[in-house]
């Protein structure tokens, strides 16, 4: 019987580390400050790939969040900034504009 019981709470602690497990593509999301509010909103209707897929400014992450309230997202005033932040670190624009235009190609040296 003490065997019995030992394996059952083995069994129960499977299931409490599976349970502790994040979502499906949390692995994608870096850590950060914000990260967890992401997961835990961000996987509630689709993968997190989906996020992660995307590379954007401030801006353009707080139209996505923005986007995902209108949809149901149940996020707050202060999660919103918490997560617009940590998201436009995380997955910041590919190539930046650049400040500045490069200055023009240099002529090849005339012989
Ligand atoms: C209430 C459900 C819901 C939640 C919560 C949600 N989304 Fe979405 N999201 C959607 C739906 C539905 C789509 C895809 C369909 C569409 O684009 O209309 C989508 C698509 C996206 C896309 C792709 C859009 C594109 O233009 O390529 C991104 C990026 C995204 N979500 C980011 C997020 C982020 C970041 C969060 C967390 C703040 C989040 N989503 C939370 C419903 C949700």
């Amino acid at each position: 019987m003490k065997r019995l019981l030992s394996i059952l709470a083995a069994g129960l602690l499977g299931v409490g580390a599976a349970a502790a497990q994040e979502p499906a593509g949390a692995e994608l999301l870096p850590p950060g400050p914000g990260r967890d509010a992401a997961v835990r909103v961000c996987s509630a209707c689709h993968e997190l790939g989906v996020v992660s897929q995307k590379q954007l400014d401030p801006a353009g992450w707080f139209d996505i969040v923005q986007m995902m309230k209108d949809r149901g997202a149940n996020v707050g005033d202060a999660e919103t900034t918490e997560i617009v932040a940590y998201l436009a670190k995380a997955f910041p624009p590919a190539t930046p504009a650049p400040a500045v235009a490069p200055p023009p190609a240099a002529e090849p040296p005339k012989r």
